[in-house]
């Protein structure tokens, strides 16, 4: 690691914990932060979420992003479950969406365009005819204001920043948030939200790519996965959905009684530009905008267990595809399917399918606030 980060503890005391003790020790509740390094002449900041229980997350003030999560395997050994890089730099040049908070628009918007009020807005096409993750430069590519907080359920940090209006093409200045808070149940809290002052659609997604066998341990294959989901959107060649909202029986996407992820994998094999693998929006049962369960992951090496509770109508499943053997923490290679993303969210590129049913309002209205909550909870088997 070229910087590390420099031993700023602040140690906020709660419940538990009262107060910092010998600098910091693996049990101290906490945030611990310090500069990381710099891009482009810009300071960044790294942070450590410390629970008592064992648990750590390291968060980024660029792309308001999660670096790594450390969390106990079933011996007790702290197992980091998050891809990442150990320096700042890496980031810019070899991150596909590590760890970050995605927006304005996370996910695929149909052409690069859409209109709104009899507006026709053009955003770049950044993923063949498509618009991807916000842009040219979206959230993940810029530095967020970053404060340290002491909720009730435990430390945390808050990123914040304005998006003026115009950038990336969208309307409307819209005022930003992500929060990260590690509570003393093992939950890695995040709740992203946005406010703005014209109509602009908004859906702002975090894209940690996973591996609870540790980052560097290889594939998601044997990993079981249940998502509480019947129905998904049937997408083009270009990944844009086609409308229809289908039933994943008998399809390769249903996860409802759990199972491995490689057990049906090729049944998306490798296709010309398409790597394959698994890269679909299911549509999660249950009342959005209310907090439930939706997916449990599981590794079956070290026992840990994920589970992802939201309020949000979609999650995108994405098997890493494509990731290249790019080298990351520790010099961990991060080869096709080395991760996976499990990305809560309005299902793709909702703008062009307002008012259709099934489907959810992605416009954000002045006066009106975005709203996006994730719980991962972590445990053993
Ligand atoms: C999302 C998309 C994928 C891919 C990754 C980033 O999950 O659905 O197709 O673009 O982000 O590489």
């Amino acid at each position: 690691m070229r910087h590390p980060i420099l031993s700023v503890l602040l140690c906020l005391s709660v419940g538990v914990f009262a107060g910092c003790q010998g600098g910091g020790s693996m049990t101290s509740q906490g945030v611990e932060s310090g500069v990381w390094g710099d891009l482009d002449g810009d300071r960044v900041q790294r942070f450590t979420l410390r629970n008592g229980r064992g648990m750590e997350v390291d968060l980024c003030d660029y792309g308001a992003m999660v670096t790594g999560v450390r969390v106990p395997d079933r011996d007790g050994r702290s197992v980091d479950v998050v891809l990442g890089f150990d320096s700042i730099e890496e980031y810019p040049e070899k991150s596909q969406y590590f760890g970050c908070t995605v927006g304005r628009v996370g996910n695929r918007i149909g052409g690069g365009s859409f209109e709104l009020d009899g507006e026709t807005y053009q955003l770049a096409a950044n993923n063949g005819p498509n618009h991807l993750h916000g842009g040219d430069r979206g959230f993940d590519k810029h530095i967020w204001n970053a404060t340290e907080i002491l909720t009730s359920r435990g430390p945390g940090v808050r990123f914040t920043r304005t998006s003026p209006a115009g950038e990336e093409g969208y309307p409307g200045t819209l005022e930003a948030e992500a929060t990260y808070v590690l509570t003393e149940n093992d939950e890695l809290v995040i709740e992203m939200s946005a406010v703005t002052d014209a109509a602009t659609p908004c859906n702002i997604v975090h894209h940690t790519y996973w591996n609870l066998g540790g980052h560097g341990s290889g594939t998601i294959l044997d990993e079981t996965l249940f998502i509480d989901a019947d129905r998904y959107t049937p997408v083009d060649a270009t990944l844009i959905p086609t409308g229809e909202i289908a039933p994943v029986d008998a399809t390769a996407l249903d996860f409802r009684n759990g199972k491995s992820i490689g057990a049906d994998f090729e049944a998306f094999p490798p296709n010309g530009d398409d790597p394959g693998g698994f890269d679909h929006n299911l549509c999660l049962n249950g009342e959005v905008g209310t907090l439930r369960e939706v997916a449990r992951l599981t590794d079956p090496t070290t026992g840990i267990v994920m589970t992802i509770s939201t309020d949000q109508p979609g999650i995108q499943f994405y098997t890493g595809n494509f990731l290249n053997g790019m080298i990351g923490k520790a010099g961990a290679a991060y080869e096709k399917n080395g991760g996976l993303c499990l990305e809560t969210q309005a299902f793709p590129d909702s703008i062009h399918h307002q008012g259709e049913p099934g489907w959810s309002d992605v416009v954000l209205n002045p006066g009106n606030r975005y709203e996006h909550v994730m719980v991962h909870r972590f445990s053993t088997d």
